[in-house]
């Protein structure tokens, strides 16, 4: 489907839980979150019956993220639930990797194919500083499992403070090369402050070409991650939430006073 502004809405990220296994200092607040009542958590029957209205609205592009989508209890099933629907062209996951090492073999057996993994130092302790906790060599065996299962392609989502040059983006990135995985550099958003930029090696924060719509874990689907706009796709319906979220998206983002990533999936 076109949106007012011509650009063609075929990209649906979809959050399966607002829950974390880390804290990122950039993504969620150190006290924990007030977490999404069980009840209004999108059931995996629901997530798919979603899909398959967006993907009759002309979506055939779909990324699983969080929260930590491994944390989501049953993903395994629920990835192969929407492997199987026809007309997706290019299913994909946005992890930490913390659980990959488990979780590979069971995913691709279940039909996914690559996933992004956030990964912004080489260095164990800033590793447990950023994440409030995390332990990096969780996220080195994730990876090297992901890679052995044969996910492909893996990529690394390296959250930058000022540019890529800096120490920490430079070693990932040459972590990244010596083990055949792509890097992508993210600059340090704000939603409240309207504070983003564009993805360096993809193709996030580029309103004039964005594709994208987001459905939140709750079932909110939103048109922008820098807007405040969201559509229940419980009180309207899958099909009119979509017409409505793509027939409202806004021409570039300014600010979300609502939303955190942990809640929209970055
Ligand atoms: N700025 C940029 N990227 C962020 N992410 C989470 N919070 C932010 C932020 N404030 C990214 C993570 C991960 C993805 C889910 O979203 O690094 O790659
Ligand atoms: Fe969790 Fe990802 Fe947010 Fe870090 S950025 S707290 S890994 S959801």
């Amino acid at each position: 489907m076109l949106d007012r502004y011509n650009r063609k809405i075929n990209y649906l990220r979809i959050s399966v839980t607002d829950r974390c296994n880390l804290r990122c200092t950039y993504c969620m607040p150190e006290d924990g979150i007030a977490q999404v009542k069980h009840e209004d958590i999108l059931t995996f029957d629901e997530i798919t019956a979603f899909i398959k209205e967006a993907v009759s609205l002309g979506v055939n592009k779909v990324r699983i993220t969080g929260g930590e989508p491994l944390v989501r209890k049953g993903i395994v099933d629920l990835v192969r639930m929407i492997a199987k629907i026809s007309g997706i062209d290019d299913l994909s996951m946005t992890t930490n990797a913390v659980l990959m090492s488990q979780f590979a073999q069971p995913l691709w057996d279940a039909g996914l194919r690559r996933i992004n993994v956030s990964l912004d130092t080489l260095d164990i302790e800033k590793f447990k500083l950023i994440t409030r906790g995390g332990n990096i060599n969780d996220v080195f065996k994730g990876l090297e499992e992901a890679k052995r299962v044969g996910f492909n392609p893996i990529k690394i989502n390296c959250v930058i403070d000022k540019s890529s040059n800096e120490p920490d983006a430079i070693a990932v990135k040459e972590f990244a090369i010596s083990n055949g995985f792509e890097v992508r550099f993210i600059p340090m958003m704000n939603l409240e402050q309207g504070i983003f930029g564009q993805v360096e090696g993809g193709e996030g924060g580029n309103c004039s070409s964005c594709n994208r719509l987001r459905l939140t874990a709750n079932g909110y689907i939103k048109p922008c991650l820098f807007s405040d706009l969201g559509f229940n796709i419980r009180e309207l319906g899958a099909r009119i939430a979509i017409q409505t979220a793509i027939g409202q998206k806004p021409e570039s983002g300014s600010q979300n006073l609502e939303g955190e990533f942990y809640n929209i999936g970055g």
